[in-house]
């Protein structure tokens, strides 16, 4: 994917929007409605590339799939251990979630399974979710002394643990509850911070006892033979929408509306730095969908000013610090972001991605080991900015490129499609811009 897209400056944003289903909800309700009992339905499914690869492995484990006259993603549950034996390694592509979370369902099957990805997956950390396991009893076997992929998951009888994460990972969190299933017992993982909580929701919707214990941040999932399967609307991604809410924040006199937005306490942290630094952010038309709160968002064009974020606000916005970054070399004053050295172990290092392309456009950066600090407004300009193979930086600064002054080129621009397909047309249709 290293093709480019030329980015016409400007516009104003008006209208309606929808933005594609969460990309977490989507991994968790395509994964967990293959072991389930019976027939799912979901709806509202992303389209993006990481859904692909999930897809495409529970598929390949011998899971049939197909759409029905709705639209409607309708899956076939073959149970805890249906999933057939393979010899062909299964790809997870771009998808961290897909790859941890797989792999601790993988963990309580009767067969050994292999599992690799795209160059960017390869070289992600592996040994959080591996050590784990293997204190489970799952048989993990790396080619690599890092852990990094392609390595295989054995047959083996799971025990239950109690498992204190040592980073905040809410996919480390989704593989060991997954084992958990397996495993004779209850099984507990403790948290250094909180984060995102759509497995802990989807599991109790599938009539799974999860137990939650949010002043000893503790989730607690007891063994069992099978879980019923889902029906349900996948919200839309409140990651993608955060591209077209500081869109809509920067271009002056613009108003923007983006209807069925996930805002799970644990995601939506990004409307609250936004307001924070004077974004105009109004939340309407508040619901459920499935266990997940949603609602509509309306957006005006607002003046920013710069703030810190650390500490346990950092998991709630840790995919959104990308475009918070953006909307912080807009803002006045200083913008500072601590505590995210996670950022460093992305589909790319995020830290060192944005330091690179904030400083194309002109902005004054500092780059910290955890994070950034931005010094704002300053004589920004239009650039040719690197995706680094990573959907988000690409289209962070598409949305910069939107409110610079010159053209802009985002080279490596098609890695948006990983989770917002049809990125570009929307941001150019959103702001009256012919593509022509
Ligand atoms: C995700 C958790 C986060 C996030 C990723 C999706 C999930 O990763 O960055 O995009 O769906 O659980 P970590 O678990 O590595 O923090």
């Amino acid at each position: 994917m290293e093709n480019h897209e030329k980015i016409i400056p400007g516009g104003i944003v008006r209208g309606s929007i929808t933005v594609p289903g969460d990309k977490s909800i989507s991994i968790r309700a395509i994964l967990l409605s293959s072991v389930s009992e019976g027939t799912s339905a979901i709806s509202g499914l992303s389209k993006g590339e990481d859904i692909k690869s999930a897809l495409k492995c529970i598929m390949q484990l011998g899971i049939e799939t197909f759409k029905d006259k709705m639209g409607n993603l309708v899956v076939e549950g073959k149970g805890m251990k249906g999933f057939a034996p393979l010899t062909k390694d299964l790809d997870c592509g771009n998808s961290g979630t897909t790859l941890r979370l797989l792999t601790g369902l993988l963990a309580g099957q009767e067969n050994t399974y292999t599992l690799t990805g795209d160059d960017s997956l390869k070289k992600r950390p592996m040994e959080r979710v591996i050590t784990p396991l293997r204190k489970m009893g799952a048989k993990i076997e790396c080619l690599e002394s890092d852990y990094s992929l392609p390595f295989s998951v054995g047959s083996s009888l799971l025990k239950s643990i109690e498992y204190n994460v040592p980073v905040a990972s809410a996919q480390v969190k989704s593989a060991i509850l997954f084992a958990g299933m397996y495993a004779d017992g209850i099984t507990s993982v403790i948290e250094t911070e909180k984060t995102r909580d759509h497995t802990e929701l989807m599991l109790n919707a599938c009539g799974v006892e999860v137990i939650t214990d949010s002043i000893k941040k503790k989730v607690t999932v007891k063994g069992l033979k099978k879980i019923m399967p889902i029906n349900m609307s996948i919200p839309g991604d409140i990651s993608g929408a955060s591209f077209f809410i500081v869109l809509s924040t920067l271009l002056a006199g613009s108003s923007l509306t983006i209807k069925n937005v996930g805002l799970n306490p644990t995601r939506s942290g990004v409307i609250d730095v936004l307001r924070e630094m004077g974004a105009d952010i109004s939340v309407t038309n508040k619901r459920l969908a499935g266990n997940e709160e949603t609602a509509d968002l309306e957006i005006k064009s607002a003046e920013l000013t710069g703030i810190t974020i650390k500490g346990n606000k950092i998991p709630m916005v840790i995919d959104e610090l990308p475009i918070i970054a953006v909307a912080g070399a807009f803002a006045n004053g200083k913008t500072v972001i601590c505590d995210a050295s996670e950022l460093r172990v992305k589909e790319t290092d995020r830290i060192h991605a944005l330091c690179f392309n904030l400083r194309k456009m002109g902005a004054n950066v500092e780059e910290n080991p955890d994070g950034l600090t931005i010094f704002g407004n300053g004589a920004l300009h239009g650039s040719e900015f690197d995706s680094f193979g990573d959907h988000r930086i690409a289209m962070a600064f598409a949305v910069a490129a939107c409110a610079l002054k010159e053209e802009s080129v985002i080279e490596g621009s098609d890695w948006a499609d990983i989770s917002f397909p049809g990125f570009y047309d929307l941001l150019n249709r959103i702001r009256g811009i012919s593509q022509n």
